[in-house]
């Protein structure tokens, strides 16, 4: 992925589960950006979320627009988003 430098900021929401956390741990592996964890937990557990210095969490759900609006997109800048979980965990 070392084309992908100009990605910066990666969002990978369920990073705290199974298939979530290895996307992390490769990311971190194979490129520079930084990596925030978006988890409800509800499944997941922290301890699976990779220890890097570019790794964050924040515990949240995706379905909640207002939450996420306010604590990850007015807060950070994100470049790419990642959904590690089944699109029926998403409320329409
Ligand atoms: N595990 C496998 O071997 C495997 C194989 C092929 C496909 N998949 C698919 O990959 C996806 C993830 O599977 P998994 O085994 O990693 O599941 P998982 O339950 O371990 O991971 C899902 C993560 O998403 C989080 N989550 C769920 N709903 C959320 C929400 N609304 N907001 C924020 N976070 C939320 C959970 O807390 C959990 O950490 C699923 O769609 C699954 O069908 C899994």
């Amino acid at each position: 992925m070392s084309e992908d430098r100009d990605v910066k900021t990666i969002l990978v929401c369920g990073g705290a589960g199974y298939i979530g956390s290895h996307t992390v741990l490769e990311l971190v592996r194979q490129s520079h950006a930084k990596i925030i964890v978006l988890d409800n937990l509800s499944t997941g557990y922290p301890h699976s979320i990779p220890k890097n210095d570019r790794v964050s969490f924040i515990k949240g759900d995706i379905n909640d627009a207002d939450f996420i609006d306010k604590q990850v997109f007015s807060k950070h800048q994100i470049d790419a988003v990642m959904v590690r979980f089944s699109i029926t965990h998403l409320q329409f």
